[in-house]
């Protein structure tokens, strides 16, 4: 059985009714359940989780390895601005896809950039709680290639 984490980062606990313009009306916990549905039938066990905490964040991925075999990994705004976050995931070397609900490069100037990008083996944005999905089938092929 493969073994995903799925890390969320600040805010995101407030979907459903956060922007909903931006984000769309699905809640985190919808998402979370659909993704565990999704990865069922892919043959996988997604584990989610979510912080508004960069260490909380560093803490989970780092005690990845052994656990599980992949991650996707919503940042959100420490998607711009952590170091630590792709330290950590340049120190697990675990396989991460990075998603976002809304397409950062779209919007303002600032969320253009991500640190984490170099750290991840792909990216999947800009189509609201169906990123994580998708992300999660990229994975999946990408971990039965390796
Ligand atoms: C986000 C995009 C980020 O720029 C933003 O800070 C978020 C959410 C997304 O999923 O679209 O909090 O990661």
């Amino acid at each position: 059985m493969i073994r995903v984490l799925c890390l969320s980062g600040p805010n995101l606990q407030l979907l459903g009714t956060r922007e909903p313009g931006i984000y769309g009306t699905e809640t985190l916990e919808q998402i979370h359940e659909r993704l565990r549905a999704e990865g069922a039938a892919l043959g996988a066990e997604v584990e989610c989780a979510q912080s508004n905490h960069e260490g909380v964040l560093c803490d989970r991925i780092g005690a990845a390895p052994g656990v599980y075999n992949g991650l996707l990994l919503n940042g959100a705004a420490l998607t711009h601005t952590s170091l630590a976050l792709y330290d950590a995931l340049r120190a697990v070397a675990l396989p991460c896809v990075e998603v976002h609900l809304s397409n950062p490069e779209a919007r303002e100037p600032y969320r253009r950039a991500s640190l984490i990008a170099p750290a991840c083996v792909g990216k999947v944005s800009g189509f609201g709680g169906e990123s994580y999905l998708l992300a999660l089938r990229g994975l999946m092929g990408h971990l039965r290639k390796t």
